[in-house]
């Protein structure tokens, strides 16, 4: 069971998760992410076949912004 979400406070717009994983993260009108899957809140499972991509956005997150529970 994966579910993940963006500390929208140190996110810095930098547009690599949405590019990693478009599937799950989508930016705000000032660039700053979010999960799309369930607007943010940390609730949704994500699905397997997403998992990857979401550890990946995570790992390349600059600012450590991405959280995932796992
Ligand atoms: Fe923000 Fe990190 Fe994504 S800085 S735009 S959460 S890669």
């Amino acid at each position: 069971r994966m579910t993940t979400w963006v500390d929208k406070d140190t996110c810095i717009a930098c547009g690599a998760c949405g590019a990693t994983a478009p599937d799950v993260f989508d930016y705000d009108d000032e660039g700053i992410a979010f999960n799309k899957i369930d607007d943010n809140t940390n609730t949704a499972e994500i699905p397997d076949i997403l998992f990857d991509d979401v550890r990946d956005a995570c790992e390349g997150c600059p600012t450590d912004s991405i959280k995932v529970e796992e």
